[in-house]
């Protein structure tokens, strides 16, 4: 399909890209194909085990598989999230074959994936002690990005492996923060969204990623953070980053907190039906892995109520999850967003996909709706007569 022009998940700018690089791009199933390459990326993923470590059999795996085809003058670039230490590992099994080893983590967003790729903020090495000439490889590699002066940053294996974890706990933290504080904001009846721009308004605190809402999801920020609790704990310094554990409970805490607001709205939820705007744990993606969206349908299903939903990207892979979770009698995935609210008691906005947020509520019956997003004006919400409830919001 690749070969094809062909993307198998919805990111913005990426099948155009694809075709655009067609003639110098090609897929394989084959490791021999590889076999003439001087610099090999490894990007397979190193998704959560049952333990919440991070599970490195794809990581193991290619690096295995490859080994055959490598010699004196490759050199493989790590960019997958891996536990720190990792590299030190690989670097034991590729230096037998002539090859060499680099570290070089990725910070893209989804939604943004082909410009944090072509316009990164910053670029970051990892190299082993006496290999500094390893540089200039990626140099040439990275050439039209260093020319527009991106910072990079050279450095040793364990630091580079841990500017990734260390950014995605950073950002975790921040979203936990000011959802822990939609928490307090809740009880006295404060708005912490206002508390956010004010807040925000500090340069040292900085607006961005302060949006309290039904928290985190996706399959970086949840799983690297229990990755780095459970290699910090093998290393003796689990203390460090216990308070992540916090971070991530914080954060499970607000998929609950929606069921609470429409039961407070509703009363029992068990025969009733709910509206759902949103299954990504993002706008802009199809991606449903550990979407705070996509939970919550689940546990208004279990909780008895019959939910209509609609995305307008990730249908397909949430229909293959909700059929495997035995809930597709009680979740009706619909055509559109109007669609979801035929017999609707209350509406709740998971993901704040553009088409979400521009919708005039005028046009529609009033109703409960439960911002989970904070994403909805919420003065035309009431004004068209909805009872409006934010999260975190007087
Ligand atoms: C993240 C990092 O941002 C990226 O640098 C890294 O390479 C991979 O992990 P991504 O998972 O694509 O990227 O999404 P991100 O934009 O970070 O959002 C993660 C989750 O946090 C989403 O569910 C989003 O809805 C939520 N979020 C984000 C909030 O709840 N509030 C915010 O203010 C920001």
């Amino acid at each position: 399909r690749l070969n094809a022009g062909q993307t198998p998940f919805f990111e913005p700018g990426f099948e155009d890209l694809l075709s655009r690089t067609s003639a110098r791009l090609t897929f394989s199933t084959d490791m021999a194909d590889l076999a003439d390459a001087t610099v090999h990326f490894l990007t397979v993923g190193t998704p959560q085990s049952p333990s919440g470590a991070a599970d490195m059999t794809f990581v193991d795996q290619a690096t295995t598989n490859l080994l055959p085809y490598l010699h004196e003058g490759s050199v493989v670039v790590g960019k997958s999230t891996v536990p720190v230490g990792t590299a030190e590992r690989l670097r034991a099994m590729i230096e037998p074959t002539g090859a060499r080893l680099m570290w070089n983590p990725e910070f893209l967003r989804e939604g943004f994936a082909v410009q944090d790729t072509l316009t990164p903020d910053r670029l970051v090495y990892g190299v082993s002690t006496g290999q500094e000439d390893l540089v200039e490889v990626l140099d040439q590699v990275y050439a039209p990005i260093l020319e527009r002066e991106t910072p990079r940053l050279v450095m040793d294996f364990a630091t580079a492996e841990l500017v990734k974890v260390a950014a995605n706990s950073f950002l975790a933290t921040k979203i936990s923060f000011i959802n822990a504080m939609a928490e307090i904001a809740d009880s006295v009846g404060a708005d912490v969204t206002m508390l956010a721009d004010a807040i925000g308004h500090d340069p040292r605190i900085g607006r961005k990623f302060l949006n309290a809402g039904i928290g985190f999801g996706g399959g970086c920020l949840p799983k690297d953070i229990r990755g780095f609790v459970q290699r910090a704990e093998e290393l003796g310094v689990g203390a460090a980053v216990s308070f992540l554990d916090d971070v991530d409970q914080i954060n499970l805490r607000r998929r609950a907190r929606v069921l609470d607001v429409l039961s407070e709205e509703l009363g029992d939820l068990a025969g009733q039906t709910v509206a759902l705007w949103g299954l990504a744990f993002k706008p802009d993606s199809d991606d449903i892995r550990d979407s705070p969206a996509l939970d919550i349908a689940e546990n208004l299903a279990r909780a008895g109520a019959q939910v209509r939903a609609y995305d307008p990207e990730a249908m397909g892979p949430a229909a293959a999850r909700i059929d495997k979770a035995g809930l597709a009698g009680h979740i009706t995935l619909v055509d559109s967003a109007e669609q979801a609210l035929d017999g609707a008691a209350a509406l709740v906005v998971a993901t704040e996909w553009k088409q979400f947020r521009d919708v005039d509520p005028h046009t529609l019956d009033a109703r409960v709706v439960v911002d989970g997003r904070n994403c909805l004006d919420r003065d035309s919400w009431k004004a068209a007569g909805w009872t409006y409830r934010g999260m975190g919001r007087r």
